[in-house]
């Protein structure tokens, strides 16, 4: 009895690739393809961290509508060839992909080819996302080092360290500026 516990346990853990938070797809989010796709030369040496600036989600529901709001204005708007980023990240805990890992991102101008871009959706210039969402961002690091998309010896820093921007808003970066890796000048 014990070892069939084990066993169900070893092959839940599989499945689901130690170290890597929930990842919704594209096709669970609804996604529209892309118009185009540039490969991403992997491992990268960077994550650049974003927010999004549009409005909290704490569900599945809520965090895959702003999630294709985002889309549809990079799209339509910006007439980017698709979301930007490479993944964003919720207060539900979850991570949605977005160009996911093998295809360069639209984030952050000069830093695309050699960076993955992580948003967290909603605005946090005031306060500091939720710590579901935080645990999530760091998850998704440790997963894609062990993925083999992120060099063990990465840089993490914030949008505004690369491009003159305010983002990830002050609330956010004074959390990131904290995480190990971290560098205001990468
Ligand atoms: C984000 O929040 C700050 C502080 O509440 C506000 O000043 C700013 O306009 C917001 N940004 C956007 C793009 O809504
Ligand atoms: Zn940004």
């Amino acid at each position: 009895m014990l070892l069939l516990t084990q066993v169900v346990l070893l092959s839940a853990l599989c499945a689901t690739t130690l170290g890597c938070p929930t990842i919704v797809s594209r096709r669970q989010w609804g996604a529209r393809p892309p118009r185009s796709r540039v490969p991403l030369r992997t491992p990268v040496p960077y994550v650049i961290i974003h927010h999004t600036t549009g409005n909290r989600c704490t569900s599945q529901a809520s965090c895959s509508r702003e999630v294709k709001g985002i889309q549809n204005y990079h799209m339509n708007t910006q007439r980017w060839s698709d979301i930007g980023y490479n993944f964003l990240i919720g207060e539900d805990g979850r991570v949605y992909e977005g160009r996911g890992w093998k295809t360069m991102g639209a984030h952050a101008k000069k830093w695309n080819h050699k960076s993955l871009g992580f948003s967290f959706l909603g605005n946090f210039s005031n306060r500091i996302p939720s710590a579901a969402a935080l645990n999530a961002a760091k998850s998704l690091i440790q997963c894609a080092i062990s993925r083999g998309f992120l060099k063990r010896s990465y840089t993490v820093t914030g949008h505004r360290n690369v491009n003159p921007t305010s983002c990830p808003g002050n609330a956010l970066y004074r959390v990131i500026s904290k995480w190990p890796r971290f560098k205001a000048k990468p």
